[in-house]
């Protein structure tokens, strides 16, 4: 360390004193995991692709662009509810740790720890995210911005981290999973994800979930067929992705971006279409596929859903509703739960 780069650096240790960061992706047992996952998926004869593959690290910085499109209203219509509601959902938990799953650049996060400020106990923030180039970043902002806050990141899968979480507790938890990325699992997923949050919480701890609700299919297929194309940039990045990660070689100027709403699953459903025949081999996997002309890989489901059955269903899991919060247009629900 040089002289005179030392109080600058001081004050990096002092917030670095407050961050630990786990990295749990690189198991190798989980990477097996990952890598079946996409050799099943273009093995079958509807292909597609877990939908956690679009977040590299250019992946997560086009959905921070996504969030910004006039298109995409849920990431504005969700903070708008936050904004107005945190200060409630602080004091009817007053939890001392927060675990937020797919944090990315934890910016709506920040109206539960402004609203959290003014209360004396000290709090931990548990961020969980795929990438952790994010992570980090966000983590240092936090730290910067909130001098009380502990940060105890985990770069992970959800499944890896509330595995780990569900051994640990620091006291009253909640856990947030907000922009509807539950709406990215089958109900198949859901029912595990949901088993797997609880089993991460004590009873009297929350949960709050956001959803995105259904609404009329114009508004829908806007929100994933922007005119500017960054949605179907970040669709094709999940091919980069791809190619790096196991040494591929798709050509991303093959396939092009599709986003369909099922109107009998309630779903938006993303495809990449091979534009040709072709053949594309991911070395390091061993897999060599070949693809139609039109042939299709889905490559992310997004649901939207029916506040009363989402509450329902929340309930049948033993988590109590508490309260329900959402906008003026009914576009996003906000769901506080106790376990
Ligand atoms: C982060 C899963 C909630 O489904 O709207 C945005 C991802 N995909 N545009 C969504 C996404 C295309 C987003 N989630």
């Amino acid at each position: 360390m040089s002289t005179f780069s030392q109080s600058a650096n001081y004050h990096q240790d002092s917030l670095q004193a407050r961050l630990e960061i786990d990295y749990l992706l690189d198991a190798q047992a989980i990477e097996k995991d990952d890598q079946q996952d996409v050799i099943n998926g273009l093995n079958k004869a509807n292909k597609s692709l877990p939908a956690r593959y679009f977040y590299d690290s250019k992946g997560s910085q086009l959905f921070e662009d996504i969030c910004q499109l006039p298109e995409y209203y849920p990431t504005r219509t969700e903070a708008s509810i936050l904004e107005q509601y945190a200060p409630k959902i602080v004091q009817q938990t007053q939890v001392n740790e927060l675990v937020e799953l797919g944090s990315g650049s934890s910016l709506k996060t920040r109206y539960l720890l402004d609203a959290d400020q003014g209360l004396n106990a000290p709090l931990y923030y548990v961020p969980v995210d795929v990438s952790g180039g994010i992570l980090q970043e966000s983590a240092n902002n936090l730290l910067a911005d909130y001098p009380q806050l502990k940060i105890q990141g985990k770069v992970a899968t959800y499944s890896q981290a509330l595995r780990q979480l569900s051994g640990r507790f620091l006291g009253r938890r909640i856990i947030v999973f907000l922009g509807s990325s539950i709406g990215n699992f089958n109900p198949r997923e859901c029912d595990r994800f949901i088993d797997r949050v609880t089993s991460a919480l004590n009873p009297g701890d929350y949960f709050l979930l956001g959803i995105d609700l259904q609404k009329p299919v114009e508004i829908l297929t806007a929100a994933y067929n922007d005119s500017q194309g960054v949605t179907a940039a970040f669709n094709l990045n999940m091919l980069q992705h791809l190619n790096h990660r196991f040494a591929g070689n798709f050509n991303l100027d093959l396939f092009k971006h599709q986003a369909i709403y099922n109107q009998t699953e309630h779903q938006i459903e993303m495809y990449l279409i091979s534009q040709q025949a072709q053949t594309v081999t991911l070395a390091s996997l061993d897999l060599t596929i070949e693809l139609q002309p039109g042939e299709r890989i889905l490559t992310e489901i997004s649901r939207k859903f029916n506040l009363a059955k989402m509450e329902n269903y929340l309930s049948d899991r033993n988590l109590n509703l508490i309260q329900t919060y959402t906008d003026s247009q009914q576009w996003f629900g906000l769901l506080l739960c106790q376990f």
